[in-house]
């Protein structure tokens, strides 16, 4: 049985295959499968999101799926854009605009502390589903710095640095970021179903 990251998010495909070294020729992700609609994402937690987007993606494949909800919590917005920061400025937006809504959103304030979270999902078509968390505590920049990453990295300082995400390598980040913290954690736990799809 092969293995689907279940995304097509390139900026998540790009850190995930690195953390877990995966070979490439039997690993496949949701870019392959042009035919299969974008799962839609209505759950109201990270977890529903992660295990609905697995769920769907094991059982149109057959394949293992692996999938990865993030959000990022900002205090001083009571959590928000959380579950909800793929569209906060709205459907279709890109992620400049959701960087310059919560720079706008976060304007004046002093508090920038934030919390990025992302839950990993591994699900297979016999619908055994496992979850793992990862978070990454840090701060919202006041404007954008660093060209590497995706998303909010070019606004998020991780705690004890200087620089934004987007300023580190993608082998940089992966080392204490959210994501990064939840593969490394998946490697633990389910070393022996992710170790057949090594390189
Ligand atoms: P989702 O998990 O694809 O729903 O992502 C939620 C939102 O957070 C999207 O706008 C992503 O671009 C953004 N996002 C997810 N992970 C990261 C990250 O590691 N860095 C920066 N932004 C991220």
């Amino acid at each position: 049985m092969n293995l689907l990251i279940a995304t097509r998010n390139r900026g998540k495909l790009k850190e995930i295959r690195e953390v877990l070294n995966l070979d490439s020729s039997i690993v496949k992700s949701s870019l392959d499968y042009p035919e299969i609609p974008d799962v839609i994402e209505d759950k109201d937690t990270l977890e529903g999101n992660a295990i609905k987007k697995a769920c769907e993606m094991a059982n149109a494949t057959g394949c293992w799926a692996l999938s990865d909800d993030s959000g990022l919590e900002v205090e001083a917005l009571n959590g928000e854009p959380g579950v909800y920061s793929a569209r906060y400025a709205g459907e279709n937006c890109s992620y400049l605009d959701n960087i310059n809504k919560l720079l706008y959103e976060l304007d004046g304030i002093e508090n920038r502390r934030a919390v990025f979270k992302t839950v990993l999902c591994l699900a297979n078509l016999v619908g055994e589903v496992r979850t793992i968390e990862g978070i990454c505590k840090g701060s919202i920049a006041l404007t954008p710095t660093g060209t590497e990453g995706f998303g909010y990295d070019p606004i998020f300082i991780p705690d004890g640095y200087k620089c934004s995400f987007a300023e580190l390598a993608t082998n940089e980040k992966n080392k204490i970021s959210h994501r990064g913290q939840a593969l490394s954690e998946a490697i633990r736990q389910w070393g022996s179903i992710l170790s057949q799809f090594n390189k």
